[in-house]
């Protein structure tokens, strides 16, 4: 199927609502300097959020008549993170846009093929461009929090956004919670009222992270999230991503090879040759593909040859 999309009807590029009840961070490891209020028990019937598996099966897409990716299927095994690797321009972003519906916010764009969350296709028509967003977020290379609103209203950016309802105890522990996945809750918990444009840029990144959790995706979508940062705030977030991939899959773009190896399970190379769409060279166990590819490609640019 080819679809033409129009971005009349989207509003937001925030992941957008997600229940609030039951998170299943873990406890913080420090008391804050002044506790946030929190629930004396954790509600009980909402289940435990489980892993999902994201599949994508023979994408295209095109801005205009222009294609940039040709019949590209990968599997993103729930639980793991997959690293997309390959020259600038031979389309990962787009790639990573069309798994949480963003591609269609560009008014030439279209696309085929079928992105599947645990074999449910996000493009069906009777399923909610929201519950996409909701379920499969994304965090980009420049981070972008609300400079002037504070850390705890970014965190819960995505809720207020859609009017999801909580109380302020479900606020609080929310708050910490996804502070303390994103690995932030030590460095911010006695300035959350602080605007977020006052963080450096490892945290404000992290800052975003957090904000993305908060509607608890069960996919999370990283474009580049690295490149502008410097080498500590980088091992930081590498830090952060090892932990989160216990809870969420992770799918991430790096030109950082090392990154890709420190970080990822799973790798896949993309390559557009000579005007051609981007399409997937070569694609598994991350180590291999270093050490070992398959595709006399894949080990020049992995080798640094090129790109
Ligand atoms: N909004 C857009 N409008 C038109 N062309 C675009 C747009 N975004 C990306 N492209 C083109 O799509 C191709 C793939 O880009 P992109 O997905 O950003 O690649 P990568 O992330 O691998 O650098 C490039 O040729 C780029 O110029
Ligand atoms: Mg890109």
């Amino acid at each position: 199927m080819t679809e033409i999309f129009s971005s009349s009807d989207v509003t937001q590029i925030i992941p957008l609502s997600a229940p609030v009840a039951a998170p299943r961070a873990r406890r913080s490891r420090r008391l804050p300097a002044r506790p946030l209020r929190r629930q004396e028990t954790r509600p009980a019937d909402v289940p435990p959020t489980s892993l999902a598996k994201l599949e994508a099966h023979n994408l295209s897409a095109w801005f205009g008549e222009h294609q940039v990716l040709d019949r590209v299927s990968l599997t993103m095994p729930a639980g793991v993170i997959t690293s997309l690797i390959g020259p600038s321009g031979c389309g990962k972003s787009t790639f990573l846009r069309i798994l949480n519906r963003m591609h269609e916010l560009v008014p030439s764009a279209s696309l085929a093929g079928q992105v599947l969350i645990d074999d449910q296709d996000i493009y069906e028509p009777e399923r909610k461009l929201v519950d996409a967003r909701k379920s499969i977020g994304m965090v980009f290379q420049k981070p972008n929090p609300f400079p002037a609103m504070s850390i705890y209203d970014n965190v819960i950016a995505g809720l207020k956004l859609t009017g999801t309802r909580a109380s302020r105890d479900e606020r609080d522990y929310l708050v910490e919670s996804c502070l303390t996945k994103a690995g932030l809750w030590n460095e911010v918990h006695d300035r959350l009222r602080a605007p977020g444009g006052g963080l450096s840029g490892g945290q404000q990144q992290r800052l975003c992270i957090a904000r993305s959790l908060a509607v608890k995706p069960r996919v999370l979508l990283m474009d580049e999230p690295c490149s502008a940062l410097d080498p500590t705030s980088t091992r930081v977030i590498e830090e952060t991503m090892l932990e989160l991939v216990n809870d969420v899959t992770i799918v991430i773009v790096t030109h950082n090879m090392q990154q890709a190896q420190r970080v990822s399970t799973q790798c896949a190379f993309f390559l557009a040759s000579q005007g051609q769409p981007g399409a997937i060279v070569e694609h598994g166990d991350t180590a291999a593909m270093f050490s070992d590819p398959i595709d006399a490609r894949t080990f020049d640019y992995v080798s640094g040859r090129f790109g």
